[in-house]
């Protein structure tokens, strides 16, 4: 078991939470979907109620150690204070004397909100040296940065080293969620899985070609499986050592279902034609941009009868109102499934559920992309193992 926040005396205390702030922005550096921020409220809110003095930290983007104008957390201090009506203060910098004396001059239930952390190059490297210099910023560590626990930087498992540490209420939440799908799932588990991100995907289909009771591909990575198997016709996107993962990956297994037909075009615009067809006949100029109808009735079928569903990627482009049929109608087919306990994640999944207004229909919504996948699969994740020492 790990502590989390209610196991400490926050009264009149320094609490340094690191969250996850790492959110979408438009072109004009405002935040696109503040999900993620909001979130993190419930935490923030109790450090209020409770006459804490609350500094929060994040990265944002990939700024790779250098400071990047328009990745400053100004959007984000902008987005908290809509949504808490307060004001916060916030530095440009994220330690320093500077930063140092206005944690310190903090009064209860005001909140300081760092500078993007990956500014230093530091925080990715896990610098030691940075880890400090952030904690003596606090006299109480909580994460509540689901969605990087996967990481071992500076923030996350260096400062619990220096201060009496637990989890946040949105971390405690996305564990305890995710953990009945890897612990005590309810049967016929359905995990559905799509999307672009081929690695950290394979990964999941292996845990569950062995746990799920069905598992449901379609997006990038059907695409893939499909070509690279030589089921269907395409030239493979993948690195060679993915390609010969995928080689070796057995797909005869009866709990796997893969795309039976698809929506193609010569591009994603879909310009020129979109045609439907079977994947066998899937040219080799066009690719596919989302699932057929008959893919969609055979995973709609199997999705009614679930008693737990995990939803992670999209299965089309959905980006492009051409393609966004698939990825539409296998969300509402979940949602409508009322006995089920139903979850979703990652940036995508998330952007294409706002985007159906699907979201509040899920019993949790992950914040993690990555994160999810790899607590899913089993993986030890260092934002959390360093909490169970406490
Ligand atoms: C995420 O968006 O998944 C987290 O913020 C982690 O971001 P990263 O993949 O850049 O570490």
């Amino acid at each position: 078991m790990i502590k989390t926040i209610k196991d400490f005396d926050v009264k009149n205390k320094r609490v340094l939470v690191r969250c996850d702030f790492n959110v979408p922005l438009t072109e004009k550096g405002e935040v696109e979907d503040d999900f993620k921020i909001r979130q993190t409220i419930p935490t923030i809110k109790y450090l209020i109620e409770n006459n804490a003095k609350i500094i929060l930290m994040s990265h944002l983007g990939e700024p790779y150690g250098k400071i990047i104008e328009n990745l400053r957390l100004d959007c984000v201090k902008n987005s908290l204070e809509k949504l808490l009506n307060i004001s916060i203060k916030k530095n440009s910098d994220c330690i320093g004397k500077e930063v140092k004396k206005a944690a310190f001059n903090l009064k209860p239930k005001e909140i300081l909100l760092l500078e993007n952390l990956r500014f230093y190059k530091e925080e990715e490297e896990n610098d030691d040296n940075f880890a400090k210099q952030l904690s003596e910023l606090g006299e109480i560590y909580i994460n509540d940065a689901f969605a990087t626990c996967h990481r071992e930087h500076a923030s996350v498992v260096g400062v619990p080293k220096y201060l009496p540490s637990a989890a946040g209420l949105l971390l405690e939440k996305e564990i305890k969620a995710l953990s009945k799908v890897l612990e005590n799932p309810w049967r016929p588990l359905v995990v559905i899985i799509g999307g672009v991100k081929i690695e950290n995907k394979l990964k999941l289909i292996k845990n569950f070609l062995e746990k799920a009771d069905h598992l449901l591909i379609g997006g990038k990575i059907a695409n893939e499986l499909l070509i690279i198997k030589g089921i269907c016709l395409g030239n493979p996107a993948s690195t060679e050592k993915i390609i010969k993962e995928i080689e070796n990956l057995n797909l005869t297994s009866s709990k796997l279902h893969l795309p039976i037909d698809a929506l193609v075009s010569l591009n994603a615009e879909g310009e020129g034609y979109v045609r439907e067809t079977a994947l066998g006949k899937v040219r080799k100029e066009e690719i596919i941009l989302d699932i057929g109808p008959h893919t969609i009735e055979i995973f709609s079928r199997i999705i009614e009868e679930a008693k737990m569903i995990v939803f992670s990627g999209p299965l089309g482009y959905f980006e492009n109102p051409l393609f966004e049929k698939g990825t539409r109608e296998i969300a509402e087919k979940i949602t409508k499934n009322h006995k089920a306990f139903k979850i979703a994640g990652g940036g995508d999944t998330v952007f294409a559920l706002s985007k159906f207004g699907l979201l509040d229909n899920f019993d949790h919504v992950s914040t993690g992309g990555g994160a999810m996948l790899n607590f899913l699969s089993g993986e030890k994740m260092p934002g959390i193992e360093i909490l169970k020492n406490e």
